[in-house]
């Protein structure tokens, strides 16, 4: 199999089985961010709640993730994540993003996302550009999609957490 992307990036990204700290549950109610998700970049984020970004996810780095998502008792889909202050748009407050790998056809504003987090993708970066972004966001999500497929990794979709 070819685990490199022609932009240079592995398309398989972490250990083979998720290592501690992880799996690392979140779940809270979808917030309204700025907006810019799905107009600027055409890739919708789900915001999750302060109190879940400063309780939950205060000791892992800043930086981009991957693992899997539901939201209200739906199915269990492949999720990256930004955890960060978004450079790019300098945000003054740091922020947990969810970009669910799926068509959905409304916005779940107010609704219960949970989601596992399964390992660290790269860092935050600021860009030259709006494109550069998005093609970086769109590689993360490709990354994603090949790690998820370990057996190690699907296997959490059946957590407990999840039902
Ligand atoms: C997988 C993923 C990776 C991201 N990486 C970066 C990044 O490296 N730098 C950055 O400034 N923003 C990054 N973002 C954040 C986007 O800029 C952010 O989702 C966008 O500004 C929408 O935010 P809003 O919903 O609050 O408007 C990333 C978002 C996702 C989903």
């Amino acid at each position: 199999m070819n685990t490199t992307s022609c932009s240079g990036r592995p398309l398989i990204v972490g250990p083979s089985e998720p290592e501690k700290p992880y799996p690392i549950f979140v779940e809270g109610a979808v917030i309204k961010g700025f907006g810019r998700g799905s107009k600027q970049l055409g890739i919708p984020t789900a915001n999750l709640p302060s109190d879940a970004v400063k309780l939950a996810l205060t000791d892992i780095p800043i930086g981009v993730y991957y693992g899997w998502a539901q939201v209200d008792g739906g199915e269990v889909l492949p999720m990256v994540m930004s955890l960060g202050w978004n450079p790019f748009f300098k945000n003054k407050e740091r922020s947990g993003e969810v970009h669910i790998i799926h068509q959905f056809r409304d916005d779940f504003y107010g609704q219960n996302l949970k989601i596992a987090i399964l390992s660290y993708i790269r860092a935050e970066k600021d860009y030259e550009n709006l494109e550069a972004l998005v093609d970086d966001i769109n590689m993360d999500i490709r990354i994603a999609e090949e790690s998820l497929k370990r057996s190690a990794y699907t296997q959490i979709k059946t957590a407990s957490f999840f039902n």
